[in-house]
This record gives C-alpha cells, sequence and structure tokens, in this order.
C-alpha cells in the first residue's frame, strides 16, 4: 500500500514506516495519524511483515509533535476525542506482536516522544533530542506521554522533564534509560535492521509472548506472572518450540515458522 504522508518498505522482513513531512519535522498532523493507523493495519494482517521500524524523513527530525495548528479553536471535547484517537493508536503500536522499534534521527517532541515511547524499543542517532515540550502551549501530552515517560525513565526524571518542558541530548537520553543505544546518525537504520535481524531469527510466537507479557507490567487489566504462564503454557503446543529444542539437541540452528 501507498500513504499520502508516509514513505515504507519491506525489506528481509522488516516494515520501515517513515512519516515525511521533512519542510514541518514531521509533525503528525490528521493525516499522517489516519495513515499511521492504516500502516498498523498493515502491519498487523501482512504476514510478511516480521518486524517494523519507525523514523522520520530528513536530518533533522524524528517526529516534532503533533501539528500544533490543528489544536488552535478546539474544544474541551474536541481535545477529548483526539487524545482517545492518538492513546488508541498508541496501544496498537505498543501491543503489536511483532517488533516495533523507533529509529530516532533528531527532534523527538511532544507527540514524537510519545510515538517512540509506544514502541517496544528505542535506537537513537547522536543529534536527537526528547522532550514533552506542551505545558509551553498551555497543554500536557495526551497520546499517553505522561504515562509512558515515567515508566520509562522513573517519576522523578518524568514530572521534571513534563513540567519544565526542557529537551534532553541523545547521551542524556541513553543515561535515562529511555533509548537503548546512541549512534552517529548515518550508522543509525544500519543499527536498528542489525538488531531486528537478529529477532527475526527467533520464534515468532515466542516474540509475541514476551511482548504481551512485559506489556501486562503495565496493564492494570492484566496479571502479569498469569500472562507469563499464560503464554509459556501456549508456547509449548506450537510446532516452533518442537523445532527449537530439536535443533538445540541435534545441534543445528532452528528454523522457525511462527506457528
Ligand atoms: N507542529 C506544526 N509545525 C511544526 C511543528 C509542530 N509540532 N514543529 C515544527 N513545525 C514547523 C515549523 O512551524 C516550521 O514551519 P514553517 O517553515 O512553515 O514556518 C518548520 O516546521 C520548521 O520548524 P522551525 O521551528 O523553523 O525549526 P527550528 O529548527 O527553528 O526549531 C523546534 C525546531 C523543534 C525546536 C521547533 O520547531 C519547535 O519548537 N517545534 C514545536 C515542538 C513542540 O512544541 N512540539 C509539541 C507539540 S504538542
Amino acid at each position: 500500500m501507498s500513504y499520502g504522508t508516509l514513505l515504507t518498505s519491506l525489506e528481509n522482513g522488516i516494515f520501515t514506516i517513515t512519516v515525511n513531512r521533512p519542510d514541518k519535522l514531521n509533525a503528525l498532523n490528521k493525516d499522517v495519524m489516519n495513515d499511521l493507523s492504516s500502516a498498523m493495519d498493515e502491519v498487523y494482517n501482512n504476514q510478511e511483515i516480521r518486524s517494523v521500524i519507525i523514523t522520520g524523513a530528513g536530518p533533522k527530525s524524528f517526529v516534532a509533535g503533533a501539528d500544533i495548528g490543528e489544536f488552535i479553536g478546539l474544544s474541551a471535547n474536541e481535545g477529548k476525542a483526539l487524545a482517545i484517537k492518538g492513546q488508541s493508536l498508541f496501544q496498537r503500536i505498543e501491543d503489536c506482536s511483532k517488533p516495533v522499534v523507533a529509529s530516532i534521527n533528531g527532534f523527538a517532541l511532544g507527540g514524537g516522544c510519545e510515538l517512540a515511547m509506544s514502541c517496544h524499543f528505542r535506537v537513537a542517532a547522536e543529534n536527537a533530542k526528547f522532550g514533552q515540550p506542551e505545558v509551553n502551549l498551555g497543554l500536557l501530552p495526551g497520546y499517553g506521554g505522561t504515562q509512558r515517560l515515567v515508566q520509562l525513565i522513573g517519576k522523578g526524571r518524568a514530572m521534571e522533564l513534563l513540567m519544565t518542558a526542557n529537551m534532553i541530548d541523545a547521551p542524556t537520553a541513553l543515561q535515562y534509560g529511555l533509548v537503548n543505544y546512541v549512534v552517529p546518525q548515518e550508522e543509525l537504520l544500519n543499527k536498528v535492521r542489525s538488531i531486528l535481524d537478529i529477532i527475526n531469527t527467533k520464534a515468532p510466537l515466542a516474540i509475541a509472548g514476551c511482548i504481551k507479557a512485559a506489556n501486562a507490567v503495565w496493564n492494570e487489566k492484566l496479571d502479569g506472572y498469569e500472562t507469563e504462564i499464560n503464554e509459556f503454557s501456549a508456547a509449548f503446543s506450537t510446532e516452533d518450540m518442537k523445532e527449537g529444542t530439536g535443533a538445540f539437541l541435534e545441534k543445528r540452528k532452528p528454523v522457525f515458522k511462527g506457528r
């Protein structure tokens, strides 16, 4: 499929989604949000997609936030609808059974930081900058940022970033645990691809189980330990479990089929 505001490509099972509004620093307007939602439908439905990279076009910005121009004149109810739609999209990214990694090539501010945080983990270029500057606009994060920032970097640091609107640079994000690696910009996509190339050799249903169980830590409706038991036990009835354990005992590489 093709999208008006996104570039997409599928190579070796890795689906790369590039938000493509570089002249607006890839700000998330309605069209981008709708296209991202359709692209996630594609991720959920296309069996050839094993894992996903989300990044931004150009050398300067991952995503510099929600499109501020679209906020003008919104009522409280319209603001609520916007937040519900944004949270639901980002929740679908977080809940995706296939690994989704943010490749952060510059500014990840506001909704951009929230988008990055909804991914399963993050890798940043040296020029990346992170922040939740909404209080500068008389707003606060509405796409899950207050929750995921606390989860990822702890309450004290999150509170400071939320209340000051300060940006942090890539080394600080690494120190905070917001990103897993910081690499030169020209190496960024290759670094993310090399991690996904490893993940894509593993058993897809087991990967999906890891995602579900790890996400359950913050899901009040689920008991994380019970989710782990359920996912662990379900794995025993998969062909991939027989293949993985058999291959180990036969001293050969497993070939997983996602069944
Ligand atoms: N929404 C709408 N447009 C945005 C945007 C956003 N979140 N972020 C950047 N843009 C636009 C700018 O308006 C500008 O458009 P123009 O060329 O038509 O005037 C273009 O992108 C380039 O941005 P500019 O501000 O000129 O770049 P800069 O290098 O001077 O500054 C930032 C970069 C990221 C510091 C600055 O753009 C900024 O503060 N953006 C808003 C960040 C924010 O508050 N995000 C949270 C929104 S809830």
